[in-house]
């Protein structure tokens, strides 16, 4: 069982849990598939969102897991909340533990909000992102992708090219994809690699050949126009003619690869229209997953409060 009583980064997350919770996501989804959506495993129990940062996969999947699982869902923008009066992030959380939240599904675009939050509530806390250190659920809705297409993680060859130093995507991916036994190769301009990154075990690569070259998985990240500073690279066309994925870098990838993306795509970019087309493409799959995986994601920090109360 996952004992925990937050879901905040992969970081911290056994292989056992991750395989956990990607078992479970996987029964989430036949409930899906089968029409389910009136499941009780949070019957009588409120789930709060609320986001500092826009959003519309993590935000409306999150809120669509908690209501299918029976949870009563509300959804707090930081701007018409007392947050936008100057409220601190712990009194906001003291205020909607004294309502008996049972969970805080949070995006905020300060890195660590989340653990801050989870220290000083009672309630069950979920990042839904922040800043440029995490995005749990959405690293965990890629390798669901991945390991429905290819039976297991391990030995896959991860290839992610992008705005890697602004993405809280990568990072996550980082940690979980090598604790379930694949490999994750990086390529982006050196303005667009985190310092230390290889530390962490991302093999940086020095082309988008030897990125693609064999990949199991290509992965293109956004590039984050609202947290770039002037100078990371020249112009949106010089990004995609030298560092983007068009069709004849994709031929250099496996038969059985595949192209992922954590949307939103900015189209023509990172990835060529006819690459986030492609019959290889898996970026609609990953939102379906993303649903799946936050329905167990929110089951299984449920089940641990039942056990611990
Ligand atoms: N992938 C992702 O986090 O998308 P949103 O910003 O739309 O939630």
């Amino acid at each position: 069982m996952l004992k925990r009583k937050d879901l905040v980064g992969l970081i911290d997350l056994s292989r056992e849990e991750i395989a956990e919770l990607l078992d479970v996501a996987g029964e989430m989804k036949r409930h899906l598939v089968a029409g389910e959506k009136n499941l009780s495993y949070l019957k009588g129990k409120t789930a709060t969102i609320l986001f500092y940062e826009n959003s519309t996969r993590t935000r409306t999947s999150f809120e669509l897991a908690a209501k299918y699982l029976g949870a009563t869902v509300i959804n707090i923008a930081a701007g018409s909340s007392s947050v936008a009066k100057g409220e601190t992030l712990v009194d906001t959380g003291k205020t909607l533990d004294a309502q008996l939240n049972d969970f805080l599904i949070m995006r905020h675009p300060m890195g660590g909000a989340p653990y801050l939050l989870a220290r000083t509530v009672k309630a069950g806390v979920l990042n839904a992102g922040d800043g440029m250190n995490e995005h749990p659920t959405q690293a965990l809705l890629d390798m669901l992708t991945m390991k429905e297409h290819f039976g297991s993680l391990d030995g896959l060859k991860v290839a992610i090219l992008g705005d890697i130093k602004h993405s809280r995507v990568a990072k996550s991916n980082l940690f979980g994809l090598q604790k379930m036994g694949a490999e994750v190769y990086m390529y982006a301009p050196e303005t667009l690699i985190p310092k230390g990154i290889d530390k962490l075990g991302a093999k940086l690569c020095s082309s988008r050949e030897e990125a693609l070259e064999n990949a199991d998985v290509v992965m293109g990240l956004r590039i984050q126009l609202e947290r770039q500073q002037a100078g990371n690279f020249p112009s949106l066309n010089e990004y995609a003619e030298f560092y983007g994925v068009n069709g004849k870098l994709l031929s250099l990838a496996k038969p059985n690869a595949i192209i992922m993306h954590p949307g939103p795509v900015n189209r023509g970019v990172e990835l060529t229209g006819k690459v986030i087309d492609h019959e290889k493409s898996r970026i609609e799959d990953q939102v379906f997953s993303g649903i799946a995986v936050r329905m167990a994601a929110l089951k299984l920090l449920n089940d641990y409060r039942e056990y611990t109360k």
